[in-house]
């Protein structure tokens, strides 16, 4: 017997994967329904119908029976804060209040190393049961914290990106740091393209930032061109009154950071709300990119985007959960309350284009299509397994739906980690759904 295990494996599944945007094409789908994908060296090899490549495997080839689900690639979830989780849903009267009472006191404690890692692992494993294979991620302004993201996040070889909060005024001294951008620096040269980790350098907001402290985050940006950047923007309305006297000589919100250079492929700029149509076409222009994050708007009060002005400018636009003020770490869930936000502004979301935003949608906002975000060969293979009968009322609903669309939908408003039966991430099972979910204590 050969002591070598054989590279290529095989999962037998319905496949879905995107090759456009749903909303501007109509053939932007690939369904397969009785599919086979291949798997080798943390790369997808092929995806097709089960009857043309199954007769191609070596004997002995594992096949992993997937029949009954769905493979999807992995969900991208754009925004949302590490060190947030041990305080997701805690109540305030909107964002600055939020703001002081819960999150700066607990992103304080991931000052220390090891209250980091513990952190870290946590919130690796809520991500990966949830079917979240990348994301961008806030740290908090430790070096430490991003540290330890990091390391958390390259032992499980997974698709991370992330960085150490910026900030240099209006916040408590304790989580002040300066314009001078040395650590960020350091993390870079560490973490960005080592292995499957990615820099996004982050300013928190414009009003923690000294004109100082932007200047120098626009030079790093410049410095290495292909990090991400990633802020929040236009979320609440106190918020923009704030940075209209913060800086009065900038047109708006969104302009003081492109008057900084942080306006480029890979910027991600968390919530666009409260934006006019100026902004949206410099965002469409510059290659920049929206996280929309519906949880969190619903959930502070701070508005609804509106995704059909976004379209309308071209602007692209991906989903985040923004953990902690998101109430969520399910993508689904994010899908669902997205499609509510939708209808509130009087647009319309079909499933299929959620699911396209959520993967190859997102991937494309990175800068990363091609790499994550699809079952195309050539591709890393994050994919998820997606169970439409994980609850009673799902497999109600799902026995009888007439189409892919009424599916998908099903899951989305429906769904959440329970649906997500296995993870894998570089073409290695990371999360296996336990059969039933028992309480430790
Ligand atoms: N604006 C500045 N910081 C934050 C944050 O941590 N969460 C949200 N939702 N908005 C912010
Ligand atoms: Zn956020």
């Amino acid at each position: 017997m050969s002591n070598s295990t054989p590279t290529l494996q095989a999962y037998r599944a319905s496949l879905l994967t995107f090759h456009a945007d749903p909303a501007f094409a109509d053939d932007a789908h690939t369904w397969i329904e009785d599919g086979l994908l291949l798997v080798a060296d943390g790369r997808i090899q092929a995806a097709g119908d089960y009857a043309t490549l199954a007769p191609t495997l070596a004997p002995g080839t594992p096949v992993a029976d997937y029949r009954g689900h769905i493979i999807t690639p992995g969900f991208i979830d754009t925004h949302l804060h590490f060190p947030q989780t041990d305080m997701i849903a805690s109540p305030a009267p909107g964002l600055l209040p939020w703001l002081d009472t819960y999150t700066f006191p607990t992103e304080r404690q991931f000052g220390d190393p090891a209250h980091a890692r513990a952190g870290a692992e946590f919130f690796l494993d809520e991500l990966l049961r949830n079917g979240t294979t990348t994301a961008m991620v806030y740290c908090s302004v430790h070096k430490e914290s991003a540290e330890a993201f990091f390391e958390a996040s390259a032992a499980r070889k997974l698709r991370m990106a992330g960085g150490k909060v910026l900030m240099d005024r209006n916040c408590p001294d304790f989580l002040q740091d300066s314009a001078d951008l040395r650590d960020s620096e350091d993390l870079i040269r560490r973490w960005h393209n080592n292995g499957r980790s990615m820099y996004a350098i982050t300013p928190r907001f414009a009003p923690t930032s000294t004109e100082a402290q932007l200047a120098a985050t626009g030079e790093l940006a410049r410095a290495y061109p292909d990090t991400f950047i990633q802020t929040h923007v236009s979320e609440n309305q106190d918020e923009c009154a704030w940075v209209g006297q913060l800086f009065p000589q900038r047109r708006s919100y969104l302009d003081v950071y492109e008057h900084y250079g942080l306006m480029r492929p890979r910027a991600m700029f968390g919530h666009c709300i409260w934006l006019d149509d100026t902004d949206f076409s410099r965002l469409a222009q510059t290659g920049s990119a929206i996280a929309h994050c519906p949880t969190s708007n619903l959930f502070l009060g701070s508005g609804l985007f509106d995704m059909k002005r976004a379209d309308d400018a071209g602007a692209m636009v991906a989903l985040g959960t923004d953990v902690g003020a998101g109430t969520s770490f399910s993508m689904l869930q994010t899908m669902n309350e997205a499609y509510k936000v939708a209808r509130l502004k009087g647009s319309y979301l079909p499933a299929l284009r959620m699911f396209y935003l959520a993967t190859l949608g997102a991937a494309r906002s990175m800068g990363l299509e091609g790499t994550i975000g699809t079952l195309a060969p050539g591709a890393e293979a994050d994919f998820i397994v997606l169970d439409r009968k994980a609850t009673p009322l799902l497999a109600r609903r799902t026995a009888h739906a007439g189409s892919l669309e009424e599916t998908l939908f099903a899951l989305a408003l429906l769904g959440d980690d329970r649906a997500i039966r296995a993870t894998y991430a570089a073409g290695a099972c990371v999360h296996e759904r336990s059969p039933a979910f028992t309480p430790s204590n």
